[in-house]
């Protein structure tokens, strides 16, 4: 377990900013272990020793997991100079601390799973690991069985990339189609690709599944919640030491 300095502990569990917690310290209202802290700076373990603010304990989590129903228009970023990202969307104690595991374009909407702990998002973005995705599209153009059986044996994509097999399911076929498609890599704009390597376009994109995590269809577009234990436990986090 990390000794951290009190005053980022705090900051990061936003409580305000650095400056701000400073003053909390010199006003004598954060005690560690029922003694009054006088240092900002002093080094805590903050899941063994134990924290108050006010009288209120602070309950530490060093690990967040949050599931976000990405709206269209926000980038999967942490920063940008001209677009609202994704962690814009949250609120202060989280949005310092997470990244999100992967990228979604602008436009597509859906799963996206932001976190902190590095070695998970290493697991599911690794390609070794072969995370499968799975996707609801609207194409523009018919598509057709021929379609499936050109994606389970994998596309070739117009950069000489020839994709690994993927699960096309057709839910309806017309001037507009309805289709959903597992995919097992995240290259940029995949999807897009591969429907356009048939000259068939995508005029709409939501992520349903990633891995095990299936987008909780109760969540509106622009909300989020923690991960629950049995999601948790499913992607196998929770226990990494990376942060
Ligand atoms: N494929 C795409 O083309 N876009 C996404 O955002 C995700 C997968």
């Amino acid at each position: 377990m990390k000794r951290e300095r009190l005053d980022k502990i705090l900051a990061n569990m936003g409580l305000g900013t650095r400056k701000e917690v400073k003053q909390f310290v010199k006003q004598g209202m954060i005690t560690v272990d029922g003694q009054v802290a006088t240092d900002a700076g002093m080094h805590v373990i903050p899941e063994t020793q134990e924290i108050m603010i006010d009288g209120e304990p602070l309950i530490f989590k060093r690990w967040v997991y949050i599931m976000l129903n990405k709206p269209p228009g926000v980038i999967s970023a942490t920063e940008d100079s001209r677009h609202e990202t994704v962690v814009d969307l949250l609120p202060p104690e989280w949005a310092g601390r997470v990244h999100p595991v992967g990228r979604l374009d602008i436009d597509t909407e859906g799963l996206l799973l932001l976190t902190n702990d590095g070695q998970l998002s290493h697991n599911l973005l690794s390609p070794k690991k072969k995370v499968d995705k799975e996707y609801f599209a609207r194409i523009r153009g018919r598509v057709t069985p021929e379609h499936i059986a050109q994606f389970a044996k994998g596309i070739a994509l117009d950069d000489d990339f020839t994709t690994l097999p993927a699960r096309l399911e057709i839910l309806s076929s017309g001037e507009i189609s309805e289709i959903n498609v597992t995919i097992m890599e995240g290259k940029f704009h995949q999807v897009k690709r591969m429907f356009a390597a048939f000259d068939l376009e995508v005029i709409y994109l939501k992520r349903l599944r990633m891995g095990p995590l299936v987008l909780d269809d109760s969540l509106a577009l622009g909300e989020f919640r923690e991960l629950t234990d049995e999601e948790l436990a499913s992607l196998g986090g929770g226990s990494s030491t990376t942060a």
